[in-house]
């Protein structure tokens, strides 16, 4: 009797997850980890984040294994439209992003332990980053002026609905990371707040973590002025 009831609701939070996947939650996104054969206990969030690992000494609790690598930058060098002051390596956010996204170091390796779980081909951005969006420079005022078509930071920009959940701010407040443009002032890593890619529909595994959707080029347009 007790079996079966345990069974029936396990049934129905399945079906409620898979309903979810990809509508605001991590679960069923490319950041769900749970059933990787190197994951224990189908944890969700152990290949990022631990709730006492200070020893890398950075924010958010980080857990993953960082990348040594030297990048080449999209800057001023390389593009001479280019009117920030581009970081001459990836700090923050981007930082950690790319100890998974540079290829280098093996997904699975966290916790002080090294894996040899490499990251899919698609998703390698490796380290020259100069055919990647421009990350590092801080968005602000003077930039605005300089560049001359880029929305003034307080300029109001909708993240957008993940599921039942929605946030409106301004560009400061929702896509900004100290100020500065980051892998994730486009990404939602956790897919909480992620919108359909393109058309309705499209989403879960597949909607490459969009904050603002890509239909008729929202996301950019939320930026550049154009
Ligand atoms: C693939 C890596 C990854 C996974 C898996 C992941 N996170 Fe994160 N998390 C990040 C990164 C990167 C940041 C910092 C960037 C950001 O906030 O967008 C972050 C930030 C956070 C923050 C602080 C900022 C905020 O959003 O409030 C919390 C809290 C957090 N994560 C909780 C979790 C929990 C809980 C899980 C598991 C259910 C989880 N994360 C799974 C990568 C991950
Ligand atoms: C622990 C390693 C890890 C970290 C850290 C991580 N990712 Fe990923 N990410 C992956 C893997 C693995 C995939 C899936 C690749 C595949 O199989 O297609 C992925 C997929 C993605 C995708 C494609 C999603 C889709 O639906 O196609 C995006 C976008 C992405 N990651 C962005 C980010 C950003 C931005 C950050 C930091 C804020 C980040 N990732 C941090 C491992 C990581
Ligand atoms: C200006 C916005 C923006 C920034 C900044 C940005 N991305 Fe993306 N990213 C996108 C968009 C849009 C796509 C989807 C492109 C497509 O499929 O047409 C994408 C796709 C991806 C994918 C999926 C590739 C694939 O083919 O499956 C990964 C992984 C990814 N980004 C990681 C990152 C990482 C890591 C950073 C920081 C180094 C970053 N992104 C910075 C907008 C951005
Ligand atoms: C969160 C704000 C933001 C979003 C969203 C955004 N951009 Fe940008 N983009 C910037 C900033 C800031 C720069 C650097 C401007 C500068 O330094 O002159 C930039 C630079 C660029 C450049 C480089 C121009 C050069 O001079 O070499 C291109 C091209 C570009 N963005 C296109 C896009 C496209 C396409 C999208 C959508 C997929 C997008 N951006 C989304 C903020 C954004």
């Amino acid at each position: 009797m007790k079996t079966k009831l345990l069974k029936s609701v396990l049934g129905v939070s399945l079906a409620v997850a898979g309903l979810a996947a990809g509508a605001g939650t991590i679960v069923g996104s490319k950041h769900d980890f749970s059933t990787q054969a190197w994951t224990t206990n189908g944890q969700l969030c152990v290949a990022c984040h631990a709730p006492h690992n200070t020893a890398l000494g950075l924010t958010v609790l980080w857990n993953h294994t960082l990348s040594t690598a030297t990048y080449t930058m999209y800057n001023n060098a390389f593009s001479s439209t280019i009117n920030g002051t581009v970081a001459a390596a990836p700090a923050g956010v981007s930082k950690l992003c790319l100890s998974c996204h540079d290829g280098t170091v093996a997904v699975n390796s966290f916790g002080g332990a090294t894996g040899a779980v490499s990251i899919a081909a698609s998703a390698n951005l490796g380290t020259n980053l100069t055919n990647d969006h421009p990350i590092g420079i801080t968005y602000d005022a003077a930039l605005v002026t300089a560049d001359g078509a880029l929305w003034p930071i307080a300029t109001t920009a909708n993240i957008g609905t993940g599921g039942t959940k929605t946030r409106a701010g301004t560009i400061s407040s929702n896509l900004l990371y100290n100020g500065s443009i980051e892998c994730a002032s486009c990404h939602d890593v956790h897919n909480t707040f992620t919108v359909p890619f393109a058309t309705a529909g499209t989403s879960g595994t597949t909607n490459k973590l969009v904050k603002i959707s890509m239909v008729g080029s929202a996301l950019c347009l939320t930026c550049h002025d154009k």
